[in-house]
């Protein structure tokens, strides 16, 4: 006889408006309608209910840079915001650059992270791109086309190379496509004007001009709309530049300088305007200590942390009537898990078991509800509806501020081969 579920979310309203309860053992959904006896049972009557978030760009720092964020903060940091896989950047100190680096950082957040993970490995001109593929890396960079904090450009033959090398091994070339200009990084509008729109559009070109071998270029936190229609290959943006411009912020506000940079008013609302033109949105979540972000505009190191508030603000402009839920969940969960061949979560039968529930009410952000170690936020008083509980293979972990110790996995890229 079939063991009974482990959970059962009773009256869950799927996007197309059916009620459902859903049933899940073993991590995965075994059965979408009436529910039986199990376990546990938890009413989402009046809830959002949304399979929980894949963020396919989140910095989570630890080793060197443990002041900025760890893995146990920063995957605190996920499950709070509805993110229960989150996608490690390779620009760590040192760089995940050899099966030794990645097989570390593996370990580490085996040990720590409270969500499951994947890793990237770096590019660069002499990595062992089989051998990282093989060692489980799960895409291929941010591969940085520009220089940014804590990653060091690639030319351009470089670059050609390395797409040529990462599609030989049937990977995907992840990108950071900008272009820099020389000239004094004082404020906001100057890092605007040094990273600019125009040049952003332009290295986004040139990678695509450079791909001769046509390998599957992922193109990460596009800033502008222009962007987005310059580029073939999935389209990653982030929140920062659909919510935040650098007109509502002080104008030399370190706080607010991230690559590539916030753009006018003007181009934040294009950009929003192409939100059916977005694949994947991503938080680039680039956690630095509060210290760092005080120092002055130009040594003040770029980033913005947001793996907690992505999905929230996401909701918040769902419940204000300006995106629909399934586009938000396309966008934040089944997208990027089809991208990264990662078994997708949802609502049918055999999908990973991973929800996050949330009641239909925004509230203003303020830092000190946050869970990452940096502190603060550049979203306060923004208005978001954030999750009260978040369920990972089917067991509880995270509610009301705590987080029980669930089942996370590591989810190794499609060239891996165990033992390697
Ligand atoms: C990122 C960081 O801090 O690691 N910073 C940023 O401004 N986005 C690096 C990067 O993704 O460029």
């Amino acid at each position: 006889m079939e063991s009974r579920p482990s959970l059962i979310l009773c009256n869950v309203q799927l996007p197309e408006g059916r009620v459902v309860d859903l049933s899940i053992r073993k991590g995965v959904v075994v059965h979408a309608g009436s529910s039986g006896a199990s376990e546990v049972r938890i009413d989402c009557a009046g809830m959002f209910v949304l399979p929980a978030a894949v963020d396919m760009h989140v910095h989570m720092r630890g080793g060197l840079q443990s002041g900025k964020e760890d893995w146990t903060t920063g995957s605190r940091s996920a499950l709070g915001g509805g993110v229960t896989v989150v996608v490690d950047q390779p620009n760590t100190i040192p760089p995940i650059d050899s099966p030794g680096a990645l097989r570390d950082r593996v370990r580490d957040a085996q040990e720590h992270s409270l969500c499951h993970f994947a890793i990237n490995s770096s590019v660069t001109a002499d990595i062992p791109f089989d051998e990282m593929g093989r060692a489980g890396a799960m895409a291929f960079g941010e591969t940085f086309y520009a220089p940014s904090s804590y990653g060091e450009a690639l030319g351009r033959d470089a670059l050609s190379l390395a797409l040529e090398r990462i599609h030989a091994v049937d990977g995907l070339a992840t990108i950071h496509a900008e272009e820099i200009s020389t000239g004094p990084d004082l404020d906001l509008a100057l890092h605007d004007e040094r990273r600019s729109v125009d040049g952003e559009v332009r290295a986004v070109k040139e990678v695509q001009n450079l791909n001769g071998s046509h390998c599957r270029l992922h193109l990460c936190h596009l800033s502008s709309a222009r962007s987005i229609d310059a580029a073939s290959g999935s389209v990653e943006v982030t929140p920062h530049h659909l919510f935040l411009s650098r007109d509502q912020f002080r104008k030399d506000d370190p706080r607010g300088k991230v690559n590539p940079p916030l753009r006018s008013e003007k181009h934040r609302r294009e950009l929003l305007s192409r939100w059916d033109g977005i694949d994947v949105i991503a938080s680039d979540h680039a956690p630095h200590t509060i210290a760092e972000k005080g120092e002055d505009f130009s040594d003040a190191p770029s980033g913005i942390p947001g793996v907690e508030t992505m999905v929230p603000l996401l909701l918040g402009k769902v419940l204000d009537g300006t995106l629909s839920l399934p586009s938000v969940i396309e966008k934040t969960s089944s997208t990027p898990a089809r991208l990264l061949g990662i078994p997708p979560a949802g609502f049918a039968v055999g999908d990973r078991g991973d929800f996050a529930l949330y009641q239909k009410k925004a509230v203003r952000i303020r830092a000190d509800m946050l869970h990452s170690k940096c502190g603060w936020t550049s979203y306060e008083n923004h208005p978001a509806v954030f999750p009260e509980m978040v369920i990972l293979g089917g067991e509880v972990v995270y509610h009301e501020g705590e987080f029980p110790r669930g089942k996370p996995s590591w989810f190794p890229g499609k060239g891996f081969v165990p033992g390697s």
